[in-house]
């Protein structure tokens, strides 16, 4: 028998010190506990020294260092500097608060080690339910497919995609789009989000292919433009694909008329598309779930669990009505990933729903999350957020200097300091200004749009940390700010 020494030694990844991992890895979790439970305590977000940005300029380490100094570094020059989207007075972009346990099914996820393409794995039943839970949740039916993804983006490619098949006319699988007789046609409106301007690129169909409906006063889609588009569309002899309703547009948080684009849709034919990575989970919320009554009517909805359900990133969700339809649009049948009736083999291979073949145990999260929190409570974060939302809409109302830019829907307002007498261009270099000293302050992180050509600040409330007393905080900081900037 040979010995390891003859194959160049007995080396592996473990540790040579168990008792020495062990106790880094308590000192690691008791930090993070410690860090969230602070985090209100301390800035939102931190301009970085010059000598944590050296510290990431070296070059890869040949050889070993231990474990404890590595973790040091991390604790130190990674974590202070993070984007501080847990932090309470986080409202930039559109983004969750994270979750300690879902940080810990991330950890626990990993020590697991299953890939989730495929495989008889309990990993993989997870995936499987939570899946199932998600498609109860969003009210598609038993028969629809689903799949977990790493975000928004990626669920709205995959349910384009099976749209851009599905109306194609031909085999596009087989035969690729140079072979389509008509050019195909997909709309939304002038609020999409740019992820939908990468699906046309990747799709081979190119920018113009997506119709951008304007929207109206409220920012959602005008469905009599909407109607004239695909008029128009079918009377020069294109293909009408798909129309994407927005249901939470990222700019100011707008729903489109579901029910008036499903009546459409089903009228004309056309596959109906939901981006519902911002507003699909408000289908949960009590007070709030009629804001995306007609959602359920989709062939096919993308949404994000790294939003409003606080997974740490990343996890986002795909659902298509027509499984079948689904499969045939991804699924491969390579000779080494043979499915099998017994052993390792046997289990549904979920990379036949996506355009990943590895696949991460993203699911474990979402799963821990869900059983540990309830579904219930995230309904009722949503409805929270939701009403901090129209409270600051209300401070806003209420001070003559400053001026809401588009209304209030759901969760995310768009608004300026305006102390009068300035042009367009002064109030973008004003509140420009005010924005960046509101961050660099570390008070608090709204962040920016420019809606109409009227430039202002975003607050979107996605956050299961934030209290009223944050949102007063933010009205008086804008004011404050405002007013010093413009003396
Ligand atoms: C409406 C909308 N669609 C799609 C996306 C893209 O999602 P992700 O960033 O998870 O890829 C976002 C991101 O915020 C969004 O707001």
């Amino acid at each position: 028998m040979k010995d390891d020494s003859e194959v160049g030694g007995s080396l592996t990844l473990d540790p040579c010190d168990w008792a020495e991992f062990r106790a880094v890895a308590h000192a690691a979790v008791d930090a993070a506990t410690d860090r969230i439970r602070t985090l209100r305590d301390g800035p939102v977000w931190r301009p970085m020294p010059d000598d944590v940005r050296a510290a990431f300029t070296g070059p890869a380490p040949v050889g070993p260092q231990p474990l404890r100094e590595v973790f040091e570094q991390v604790a130190t020059q990674v974590i202070p500097y993070a984007m501080g989207n847990q932090h309470p007075r986080f409202w930039a972009w559109y983004m969750g608060a994270g979750d300690l346990t879902g940080a810990l099914a991330d950890f626990l996820a990993a020590v697991d080690g299953s890939n989730l393409g495929g495989g008889d794995t309990a990993a993989n039943l997870v995936d499987q339910q939570v899946t199932r839970w998600i498609r109860e949740l969003m009210g598609f039916p038993e028969s629809a497919s689903a799949a977990l993804v790493s975000g928004g983006s990626m669920a709205n490619i995959i349910g384009l995609t099976a749209a851009r098949n599905a109306s194609a006319g031909i085999d596009l699988r087989k035969d690729g789009v140079a072979q389509m007789e008509q050019p195909l046609a997909f709309y939304a409106s002038d609020q999409v989000h740019s992820c939908h301007h990468k699906a046309m690129n990747l799709l081979g169909l190119g920018a113009r292919a997506l119709r951008h409906i304007p929207t109206d006063e409220n920012f959602r889609m005008d469905v009599r433009a909407l109607e004239d588009a695909i008029e128009a569309d079918r009377r020069s002899g294109t293909k009408l694909a798909c129309v994407i309703a927005t249901a939470g547009s990222t700019n100011s948080g707008s729903v489109d008329d579901l029910g008036a684009i499903a009546d459409l849709c089903r009228r004309e034919g056309i596959w109906m598309h939901v981006d519902g990575c911002i507003g699909a989970l408000i289908a949960i919320a009590p007070r709030n779930a009629h804001l995306v009554a007609g959602m359920e009517r989709a062939d096919s909805l993308a949404l994000d669990l790294h939003k409003w359900l606080h997974a740490p990133f990343d996890v986002g969700c795909v659902l298509i009505r027509d499984r079948a339809l689904h499969r045939g649009t991804f699924a491969e049948n390579a000779e080494y990933l043979q499915r099998a009736t017994r052993g390792l083999a046997a289990g549904e291979f979920l990379h036949d729903y996506t355009l990943e073949t590895t696949r991460g145990f993203r699911a474990l999260k979402v799963w821990m999350m869900l059983k540990h929190h309830g579904v219930e409570t995230f309904g009722r974060l949503i409805d929270q957020n939701i009403a901090q939302a129209r409270y600051l809409t209300d401070l806003i109302e209420a001070d003559p200097s400053l001026e809401l830019i588009a209304p209030t829907a759901t969760s995310v307002v768009c608004f300026r300091f305006n102390p009068g007498g300035l042009s367009e261009e002064g109030l973008r270099g004003l509140n420009t200004e005010l924005l960046l000293r509101l961050q660099e302050s570390g008070l608090s992180v709204p962040s920016e749009t420019t809606l109409r050509g009227r430039y202002c600040l975003r607050a979107a409330f996605c956050n299961h940390r934030t209290r009223l007393s944050d949102v007063e905080d933010l009205a008086a900081a804008v004011g404050r700010l405002g007013r010093e900037l413009s003396h």
